[in-house]
């Protein structure tokens, strides 16, 4: 498979690290603006780097990886070399039609992954109106990297706060949490937190419910439950809060990229 690779940063490095275990990706093709991220990337996961796009002819589709502030320059870089290919792209926030009309393209599938994509235990949200007959076959793809879900796109656009960012948010209640204390060094109590983490995330093989998990930690009356019960009375608002600033967040940049 001959695939052009635009952009070798964090989450396109995640997501060859996690297929590279599966796929060949001697004909991958990779291309960043500065060319140091792309040969890094190409030398990790057996790709090839390319630093003129003029040189690559017919790709069998082509992966956006830039961020959506760089889509412009990125258009600017390709010309209209493209117009024929496939996109697949792991923006967010902007819509796929924005997306097409930006790239000139007719064809693109939104993918959401999150960085877990680097241990095959990510999450891949697909999303397609220009071209839903291919959406399976990519579907086959990114589950390789976990699971992988077709969904609407507003669906996607909704649940990018779940599943795209979800790992920052348990990395931020861990180190609230372990910053919570004041025995032992702060490296000391974050190497503590980390392994509640990991312990905890394991339990989740099982087919208890969250609830059911809580129910296993805690005791009546106890002192578990007392602080969950404190927490409860502030912590859906805080959420919910949290995640309508991120909503806004995204439509901001909806509004700023249409412009
Ligand atoms: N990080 C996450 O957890 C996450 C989760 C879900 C979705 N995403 C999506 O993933 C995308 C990338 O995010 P990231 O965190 O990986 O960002 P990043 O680490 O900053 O990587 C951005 C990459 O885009 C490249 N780039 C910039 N302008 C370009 C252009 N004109 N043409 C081609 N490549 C260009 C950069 O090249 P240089 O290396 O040369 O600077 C860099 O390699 C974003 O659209 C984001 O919405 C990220």
């Amino acid at each position: 498979m001959r695939v052009l690779v635009l952009g070798a940063g964090k989450m396109v490095d995640a997501i060859l690290t996690g297929l590279r275990k599966t796929e060949n990706l001697s004909e991958w093709m990779i291309y960043s603006p500065s060319g140091t991220s792309a040969s890094r990337l190409a030398g990790k996961v057996g790709a090839r780097a390319v630093t003129e796009l003029t040189a690559v002819k017919n790709p069998d589709w082509v992966l956006v990886g830039c961020k959506p502030q760089q889509l412009r320059e990125l258009r600017g870089t390709l010309g209209d070399g493209f117009g024929e290919s496939l996109f697949v792209s792991i923006l967010a926030a902007l819509p796929e039609a924005d997306q097409l009309r930006i790239l000139g393209a007719k064809d693109l599938i939104r993918v959401m992954p999150n960085l877990p994509v680097q241990f095959n235990e990510g999450i891949v949200l697909l999303s397609s109106a220009s071209s839903k007959g291919r959406l399976s076959s990519f579907q086959t793809l990114f589950s390789k990297l976990g699971q992988a879900l077709v969904v609407e796109e507003a669906a996607l656009d909704e649940l990018t706060l779940l599943t795209g960012s979800g790992p920052a948010f348990f990395y931020e209640f861990a180190q609230t949490l372990g910053n919570s204390f004041s025995a032992l060094a702060v490296e000391e109590r974050e190497k503590l937190v980390r392994q509640v983490l990991k312990g905890s995330a394991r339990s989740l093989a099982g087919k208890e419910s969250l609830e059911e998990m809580i129910g296993a930690v805690t005791s009546k009356g106890g002192v578990t439950i007392a602080v969950l019960e404190h927490l409860r009375t502030q912590l859906p608002k805080l959420m919910g809060d949290g995640i309508e600033a991120g909503r806004e967040r995204a439509r901001e940049l909806r509004a700023l990229l249409r412009n």
